[in-house]
Parts: structure tokens; C-alpha cells; sequence
């Protein structure tokens, strides 16, 4: 569904039957990213993120020349006819390229947020109440761009979901200079990993790391204001994502729909198994019983 949405919003497209080889390809291209054994070995990871990589490659290269002609207002069209001063623009492999990590980026991330959100309002029925207010409060089944800041109880909650299972574990970068961390020397030009997921659940920082706590992002408490980086699933400085608020959107457009339309549970003792070996995901496609209302 957040592949289809993204389609619809970044290239102007709507998706048909080739929905689920799309996603199988984004799905493999981005597993691989974390293969250990990283040569084309038929059935391992790698052979198969070279294989989505293709399927990618040849799907947005079918739509170019079209978008290169298109006076359309959609991403795809705008990065064709991007030009700097000078008139320099994007080539063919830039655009593809672009296109690739650009609709990546713009669905996985919303869909793990969207998985955990749904895992810990089934474990926190009375937060999953608290929403399901709000969203009757506004009385209308679709929402409208003015009506987002009023699911205060979704920011906290997403706020919430993004510290605990932070889409984008690990966010790759290289010093830039020699610096000491920790009374460890890192000499310039070192490949570094800055880890979200380990940060989020530091008790220096976050009381009781393990609990669901939304309020802990209220203005009563703030408790994310303790450092600029004790959360940060949107990474930062010159490549923070581009994408937050479109997420806060449509995660909100979602949950929205399905709190007024169902009530969702898991067993009391359920604990959610989380794959990291890749970008997290329910390892047991997350069971919820579903009550409709
Ligand atoms: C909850 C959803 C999302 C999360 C958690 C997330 C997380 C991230 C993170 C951690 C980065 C890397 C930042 C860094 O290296 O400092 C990033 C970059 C990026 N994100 Fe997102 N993202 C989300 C949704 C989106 C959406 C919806 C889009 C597209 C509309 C998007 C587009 C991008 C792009 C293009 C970049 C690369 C920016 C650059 O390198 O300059 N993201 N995102």
C-alpha cells in the first residue's frame, strides 16, 4: 500500500499487476545492503539484490523518456528537468538512481513505523483508545491537510515508535577530520556507523527505555530535549531525510482510517520478534486479532 502511495505522489503512476514484483525487487535490493558474502552466489542475498536491482533499473528507465517530455509537477518529472545555473542537469543514470533510493526511502521506512505502531497499540489498548478519540473527534473518514495537527496522540505515539524501533538502524558516515571519542582516536577518512538504535535505549538518556511512553515526547516533558541527538530516526545534518513530514502524513492518513474502522489485539504475553538483518520487520509478520467497529 505505501509503494502504491508513493507511485501515486513521486512519479504520478499507478501501479498494476507489476505492484508486488516492484516490491519484491525494493524488498531484495535493500536486504542486500547487508549481505556478508557480497559476490553473485545464485539464492544468497547478494545475487538477489542484483537481481531487484534490474527489475528497478528497467522499470524507471521504461518511464524516463516520457517524464524527460512531461510538464507534469510529480519528483520523477521535476528531477528530469532539474538544471543547475550553468544548464548542467541530470543524466539518465542519475535520474534512474535517484529514483531508486528516493521511492525506497519513501515507502520501507513508513511501513516499519506503521508495523510498529500497530505492535505496541495492541499491546497499550488504552493509548490505542486515546487515538481512536481523537480521530472520532474530528468526524470525517478522510482526513484534510488542517485536520494533521490535531492527532496530537498519533505525533506522541509515532514519536514514540520511531525511539523504539528506529526504521533506519544505522546510518553509515566518514570523519571528515581526526577526532577523539571516548578516549578512542578516530584518525580522518574512517568508515563509522552512528547507531540509532543503540542511542534510543540509552538510559542516560531515555527513563525507562524499554517502556511505550508517549507522553515522554509532551511539552511537559520533552525528555528527547536532554541532547540534539538522543532521537534521531531522521538522522541529521546535511543528508537528514527529506521525508519526515510526508511520513507524519500519511502514517496519520492510515492509522487514522483503521482506528475508526477496527479495534486490533495481540495475547497478553505476545512480545513482537524484530528481524535486524536488514531494515527491522516483524519476523512473524506481526498476527493481530481484528474486531471490526
Ligand atoms: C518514518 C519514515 C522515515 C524515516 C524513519 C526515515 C529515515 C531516514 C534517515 C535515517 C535518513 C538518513 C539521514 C542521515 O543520513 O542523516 C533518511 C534520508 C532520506 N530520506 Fe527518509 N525516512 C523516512 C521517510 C521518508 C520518506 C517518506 C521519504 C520520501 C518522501 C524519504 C526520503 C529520504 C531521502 C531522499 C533521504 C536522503 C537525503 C540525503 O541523503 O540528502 N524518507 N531518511
Amino acid at each position: 500500500m505505501t509503494l502504491d502511495l508513493a507511485t501515486d505522489v513521486f512519479m504520478g503512476y499507478e501501479l498494476g499487476p507489476e505492484a508486488d514484483s516492484l516490491n519484491k525487487a525494493f524488498v531484495d535490493t535493500v536486504r542486500a545492503g547487508t549481505a556478508i558474502v557480497r559476490t553473485n552466489v545464485p539464492g544468497l542475498r547478494w545475487s538477489k539484490g542484483l537481481k531487484g536491482r534490474r527489475v528497478l533499473e528497467a522499470f524507471f528507465r521504461k518511464e524516463l523518456p516520457a517524464k524527460r517530455t512531461s510538464q507534469e509537477s510529480d519528483l520523477f518529472s521535476a528531477l528530469c528537468h532539474a538544471s543547475t545555473e550553468d544548464g548542467e542537469r541530470f543524466s539518465d543514470d542519475d535520474v534512474v538512481n535517484h529514483m531508486i533510493f528516493l521511492m525506497m526511502a519513501a515507502h520501507d521506512t513508513t511501513t516499519i513505523t506503521l508495523s510498529t505502531l500497530f505492535y505496541y497499540l495492541a499491546k497499550s489498548p488504552e493509548w490505542q483508545e486515546r487515538l481512536r478519540e481523537e480521530s472520532r473527534a474530528l468526524n470525517k473518514r478522510e482526513l484534510e491537510y488542517d485536520d494533521l495537527p490535531k492527532l496530537e496522540g498519533i505525533s506522541l505515539a509515532m514519536k514514540e515508535a520511531l525511539r523504539l524501533c528506529s526504521p533506519v538502524p544505522s546510518l553509515p558516515r566518514k570523519t571528515v577530520k581526526d577526532v577523539e571519542y571516548e578516549g578512542f582516536f578516530i584518525p580522518a577518512g574512517s568508515f563509522i556507523n552512528v547507531v540509532p538504535y543503540f542511542t534510543h535505549y540509552m538510559e542516560e538518556y531515555w527513563p525507562d527505555p524499554e517502556r511505550f511512553d508517549p507522553e515522554r515526547f509532551s511539552p511537559e516533558r520533552r525528555e528527547d530535549k536532554v541532547h540534539p541527538y538522543a532521537w534521531m530516526p531522521f538522522g541529521g545534518g546535511a543528508h537528514k531525510c527529506i521525508g519526515l513530514h510526508f511520513a507524519d502524513l500519511q502514517v496519520k492518513a492510515v492509522l487514522h482510517q483503521v482506528l475508526l474502522s477496527y479495534r486490533w489485539s495481540v495475547p497478553a504475553d505476545y512480545e513482537m520478534p524484530v528481524d535486524t538483518s536488514s531494515l527491522p520487520v516483524p519476523a512473524d509478520g506481526l498476527p493481530v486479532k481484528l474486531e471490526k467497529i
